[in-house]
């Protein structure tokens, strides 16, 4: 397995060699982790008549709300931060000047006094453009405007640019656009974290350059839409893995792979599908971007989404992102390497029949026989927080999962002694 840039290395060696693998990320400062907010687009897609849905509708009223209750609700202080528009925010032509603009009768007050409102909360504002000459809902694309539409945008006092790929022309032109376009960001002065669909767009046509992709955008797009659906998460899950060789390594401080939205809290996915989706979202260094109603959701979608110590994994410094180490009968188990020589670990039951299945694996055969050497302390993290206290490295460690859910373990690697009398889980090993 040569998938991981520096597995298998001691923890002083990893570090270097994440400072030398996330070389060459776009050089704007932003996203040294994984950003975290609120995108409208699965749950409110390109509800655009306020006359008939007016709680619904894409306007700005709508992101007042989720605003307000990013704050009251406490989303911003576990660090859910942008606040994200997505497709149908414009106006169907631009102005005399050739400027985009929102449409009047859903952001009457404007752009400007919508990010002046998210600011005020401690919040940043998202917006949506496209690469070629429609977006994929047919309002104007930037082709032949990003310096003004960067411009606009920044003037504006936008934080983040979503800049998706739909009419793109030809593979130079989609190239060239996303280039373009990172650069009259850059020209702007204005700190806008650049989100693209590049890879998505190319991968049909050739292998996309991913060296070449992350020097331009801070995270990027490689499969399609996520639906609110659990056969959705497993394709992504799946595609993920299977590919795991050539994007894994491109993530890092400043660039990651984007599976998209977090559904959680809405109304496709079970309490234990809810559980993989973050667990898995967290393995992958993945940016945490719901896209739900935050005035109708569940307590318990809302306590699993603010979960700190998964947000923590997450959100971790080193910034190395998961991959699959093994699928054996319908387990999965997954593995990212966090700061400090510590493990993410989520065994994943891909059965979807009958009821929880215990999984048993040995700790020796995590981090490449690093995680848990001499010993490690084991912390359970989702479904439930649990001490699972202390192992050595040849423990076998039992999970028991429900169908479609997900156990997320930390790892802590400790210099214990190796036969650990305390280890009262598996008194039959000694
Ligand atoms: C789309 O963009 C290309 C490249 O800028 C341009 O040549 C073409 O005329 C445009 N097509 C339409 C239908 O606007
Ligand atoms: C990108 O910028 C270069 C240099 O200004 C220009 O020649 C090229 O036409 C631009 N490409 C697109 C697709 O806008
Ligand atoms: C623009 O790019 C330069 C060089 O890559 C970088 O130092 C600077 O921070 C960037 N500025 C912004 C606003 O992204
Ligand atoms: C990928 O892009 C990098 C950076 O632009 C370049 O050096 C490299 O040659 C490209 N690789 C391929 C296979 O085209």
């Amino acid at each position: 397995m040569d998938r991981s840039c520096g597995m298998g290395l001691p923890v002083l060696l990893l570090l270097l060699l994440a400072l030398s693998c996330s070389a060459g990320a776009l050089d704007n400062g932003l996203a040294r982790t994984p950003p975290m907010g609120w995108l409208h687009w699965e749950r409110f897609l390109c509800q655009v008549d306020c006359d008939e849905e007016p709680s619904r509708c894409i306007s700005e009223q709508l992101f007042m709300q989720m605003a307000d209750l990013m704050v009251s609700d406490g989303w911003r202080d576990v660090g859910y931060q942008y606040l994200c528009i997505d497709d149908c925010w414009m106006a169907p032509t631009r102005d005399k000047q050739g400027r985009l603009q929102p449409d009047p009768n859903r952001f009457p007050s404007g752009i400007r006094k919508l990010a002046d409102y998210v600011h005020s909360k401690g919040l940043k504002l998202g917006i949506y453009a496209d690469v070629g000459n429609k977006t994929c809902a047919g309002f104007p694309g930037s082709r032949g405007y990003y310096d003004l539409d960067a411009d606009t945008f920044a003037g504006w006092g936008v934080d983040l640019l979503k800049f998706d790929g739909c009419n793109f022309g030809t593979l130079e032109l989609l190239a060239e656009g996303y280039k373009n376009m990172s650069h009259a960001l850059n020209k702007t002065g204005r700190d806008i974290v650049f989100s693209c669909e590049w890879p998505l767009y190319e991968r049909p046509f050739r292998k996309p350059n991913y060296t070449e992709i992350k020097q331009y955008c801070n995270y990027w797009r490689n499969y399609a839409d996520v639906y609110d659906a659990w056969g959705s998460v497993k394709n992504i899950l799946d595609w993920t893995s299977y590919n795991q060789d050539s994007i894994v390594d491109a993530a890092g401080p400043g660039g990651w792979n984007d599976p998209d939205m977090l559904v959680i809290g809405n109304f496709g996915l079970s309490w234990d599908q809810q559980v993989t989706q973050l667990a898995l979202w967290a393995i992958m260094a993945a940016p945490l971007l719901m896209s739900n109603d935050l005035r109708q959701i569940s307590p318990q979608a809302k306590a699993l989404l603010q979960n700190k110590e998964v947000i923590a994994i997450n959100q971790d410094p080193l910034g190395k992102q998961g991959y699959r180490i093994t699928k054996e009968n319908h387990f999965e188990l997954w593995e990212r390497p966090l700061s400090g020589g510590a493990f993410a670990i989520a065994v994943l039951n891909r059965q979807e029949i009958g009821g929880p299945q215990a999984f048993v694996f040995s700790t020796a055969f995590l981090g490449s026989g690093l995680a848990c050497n001499p010993a490690c302390s084991i912390q359970q993290i989702l479904p439930t927080s649990e001490d699972l206290g202390l192992h050595n490295w040849v423990s076998p460690l039992k999970v028991v999962v429900n169908p479609t859910g997900t156990v997320l373990l930390k790892m802590v690697v400790t210099e214990e002694k190796l036969f650990d009398n305390g280890n009262k889980r598996f008194p039959e090993f000694l």
